[in-house]
């Protein structure tokens, strides 16, 4: 485990959205350190070229890039291969996809229950001797939280840093994150990242007092990249943001889904999923 010495603001990885040139933008108006989108380690063990797009890095913005998988002898093949480029700070597990076709694979979110494979998957990353994390929700569904099922993950796994979604599988965004879990989180011992609805600097004093190392924020990011430096009490102009934005998407020759998912939502007032 990795000592966490500064409090971390973290950009959160979002599929279709955290390409490269949003992930910039976001470290250049106050973020810490930024995630992938979720790269599927079976695309990239088969060599599926879109896949491999995704770890294309343009910049040497700090990027942590996350694996959703299962299969051990996947991250073997693909660590054979992988070579790190300028920025790459390290890998993320996911555990906290709630797709179902993902949770009947075994993957993301079911993950949570399956303990010794988590362990022996960060083993794999250890070996190779990469900076590993995990990005977890509460469980898959109530029971599982009811059960505190994610204090076993937490007690049984040693990676660097955990962030901790809080809220279980099934819940959907219009139920609130629940951050009466972090004081037992951090009680584990291990570097506890909260996550979810985080936006204002009275969240995160409550969650600094608690003991967390970090916060991770997502749609917040979308609506207002420079949420980051506006919480760590630094002015930023908000006017250039989606013209810079778009300026790197096409320096970065990035498709055009990115750009219209963040641009439907940057500037708004909220992020209706
Ligand atoms: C559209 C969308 C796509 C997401 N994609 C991912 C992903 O690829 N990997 C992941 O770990 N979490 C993903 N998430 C979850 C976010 O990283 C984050 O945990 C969640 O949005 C709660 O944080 P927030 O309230 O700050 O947005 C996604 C969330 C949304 C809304």
């Amino acid at each position: 485990m990795i000592k966490m010495k500064k409090f971390s603001y973290m950009l959160a990885p979002i599929e279709d959205m955290t390409s490269n040139s949003f992930r910039t933008i976001c470290y250049k108006y106050g973020a810490d350190i930024t995630f992938t989108e979720l790269v599927s380690v079976q695309g990239l063990a088969k060599k599926n070229k879109n896949t491999w797009s995704r770890l294309d890095f343009h910049d040497d913005t700090p990027t942590i890039i996350q694996l959703l998988g299962a299969k051990e002898a996947y991250f073997k093949k693909f660590l054979r291969v992988f070579k790190p480029s300028a920025g790459f700070k390290g890998f993320n597990l996911n555990l906290g996809c709630p797709d179902p076709e993902i949770i009947k694979a075994g993957q993301g979110c079911a993950m949570i229950r399956r303990i010794s494979k988590t362990r022996k998957i960060v083993d794999i990353f250890k070996d190779y001797k990469y900076n590993i994390s995990i990005k977890m929700r509460l469980g898959l569904n109530q029971h599982d939280k009811e059960k505190k099922i994610y204090l076993h993950i937490l007690d049984a796994v040693d990676a660097d840093f955990f962030v901790v979604h809080a809220r279980y599988g099934t819940q959907g965004y219009n139920e609130s994150a629940d951050f009466s879990v972090y004081d037992e989180c951090v009680k584990m011992g291990k570097n506890i990242i909260a996550n979810g609805d985080i936006k204002t600097k009275e969240q995160i004093d409550f969650l600094r007092d608690n003991g967390v190392k970090g916060v991770m924020i997502g749609r917040a990011a979308v609506l207002d990249p420079s949420i980051f430096n506006t919480l760590k009490g630094i002015y930023s102009r908000k006017d250039k943001i989606l013209s810079e934005y778009l300026d790197l998407t096409e320096r970065f020759n990035e498709p055009l889904r990115y750009r219209k998912n963040i641009t439907k939502w940057m500037g708004k007032d909220s992020f209706l999923i």
